[in-house]
């Protein structure tokens, strides 16, 4: 062979096995992209009904979806548990009240003799957990008798105008739920009620129906001077405690209902009241008032701070905390530490005091003498019945056990007497 054929073998040679080569390298790729190009045109249409299908699917249960989310975590309980809630109030809601109980209203009207002519009428009445006692009466006057006459502004405990005697406890009857009545309060000691009693406020005239007449409790709140006056006591600087004390009846919004439960108030009309005092209280606390002896000796007179029995009923029935009693005390505290003790109420107290720390128990023969003087010979006919009767202690009161530690007792306040207001020593202005 020829130096030239060589070459040209040469060169055949490998240019066959190129074009072999490139022939598996172009088929198979070929191959490879066609098989798959052809699955993947087929399965777009075999597959393609299946995704419409599914689009299709949720939207048919796209409502209950929203609210049927699987709730996983917390937040989500939460969502789920208040939206369930809102769900059964709407549905609730729908078909209004299914309870009924029957509320009995006392009616009053003045007859031609100016005289008052009362009577009861009963209605079976609609509530559900949301409902008032002024609801309740709305629903009568709306629905039953629209002649049933009661005194309503805001609605919402702040104006006092609602007050009424509902199941012989004085309340707010905006403020009072009927649910609650329904289940009572076994922690203030009040039985469940299966039904209601509504009367007007007690211890003052009735106008009409529910209606009191409000000029006696007015008159005796403006009898002791409802404002800051000017003298020689306004106080150089004031500190928290006068503040504090002030406070404590600034919440008062003369609803009267202490005023109607006030027990005291039942023996003695003329008795100023636990409101009238409790307002009293805060005037005497302002460090800006300028005549406080005098107001003190005033409020010490007959018919003021001495009469109150201290029966608690005031601080159960204010709807705001304000807790008139505690006042009472305060002022006679006030008065007695300002020496203001030549009245009956002072003059017991300190026997009172005199009789524990000396025998550790009361003498009441002696404790008549010292609070009445001689005033006594009033009470003898009292007396005299009591003693019939085997109710008069001995006059030489009996051994104490213990007397030692209760006489230990009193000396340990004389040395560190406590402050009645504040419970801890305190002489700032405004605080006596
Ligand atoms: S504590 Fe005094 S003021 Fe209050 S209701 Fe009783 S008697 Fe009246
Ligand atoms: S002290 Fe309470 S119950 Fe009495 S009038 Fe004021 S807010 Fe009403
Ligand atoms: S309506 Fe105002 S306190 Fe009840």
């Amino acid at each position: 062979m020829t130096e030239d054929k060589k070459k040209k073998v040469a060169t055949k040679k490998p240019a066959a096995k190129k074009a072999t080569a490139k022939k598996t390298v172009v088929k198979k790729p070929a191959a490879k992209k066609a098989a798959p190009k052809k699955v993947a045109a087929k399965k777009p249409t075999v597959k393609k009904p299946a995704p419409k299908a599914a689009k299709v699917a949720p939207k048919a249960v796209e409502a209950p979806q929203t609210h049927v989310i699987e709730p996983k975590t917390p937040t989500q309980f939460l969502i789920a548990a208040a939206l369930k809630d809102r769900a059964a109030k709407k549905a609730g809601k729908k078909d209004g009240p299914k309870e009924k109980i029957k509320i009995t209203v006392q009616r009053a009207e003045k007859d031609d003799n100016g005289g008052l002519k009362t009577w009861e009428e009963s209605f079976n009445v609609p509530y559900d957990d949301s409902t008032t006692v002024l609801q309740a009466l709305e629903w009568i006057k709306g629905q039953e008798d629209g002649s049933l006459t009661f005194r309503r502004s805001c609605r919402a405990s702040i104006c006092g105008s609602c007050g009424m005697v509902i199941n012989n406890r004085s309340r707010l009857a905006c403020k009072t739920k009927v649910i609650d009545l329904v289940n009572g309060s076994p922690e203030r000691n009040r039985q469940p009620a299966t039904e209601i009693h509504i009367a007007p406020q007690k211890n003052q005239p009735v106008a009409k129906d529910l209606v009191i007449e409000l000029e006696p409790f007015y008159n005796k709140v403006k009898g002791i001077t409802p404002y800051v006056q000017k003298g020689e006591e306004t106080a150089k600087e004031v500190n928290k405690n006068s503040f504090e004390q002030v406070n404590l009846v600034s919440n008062c919004i003369m609803c009267g209902l202490c005023y109607s439960d006030c027990t005291a108030m039942v023996e003695n009309p003329n008795f100023i009241g636990p409101a009238a005092l409790a307002k009293a209280f805060r005037f005497v606390a302002d460090p800006r008032e300028g005549k406080r002896t005098e107001r003190l000796r005033e409020l010490s007179e007959e018919n003021g701070v001495w009469d109150c029995t201290r029966c608690g009923m005031c601080l159960d029935a204010c709807p705001k905390g304000v807790d008139p009693m505690e006042a009472i005390v305060k002022l006679r505290t006030r008065a007695m530490s300002a020496g203001i003790t030549d009245n009956a109420g002072a003059r017991h107290a300190l026997a009172f005091k005199g009789d524990m720390a000396r025998w550790g128990v009361l003498n009441e023969p002696l404790l008549l003498v010292k609070t009445h003087g001689l005033g006594v010979i009033k009470e003898m006919g009292t007396a005299l019945h009591l003693a019939k009767k085997g109710k008069i202690p001995s006059p030489i009161p009996h051994k104490v056990e213990g007397l030692d530690e209760i006489k230990a007792i009193y000396k340990e306040l004389e040395k560190n007497p406590i402050d009645v207001e504040t419970k801890a020593e305190d002489s700032g202005p405004g605080a006596g």
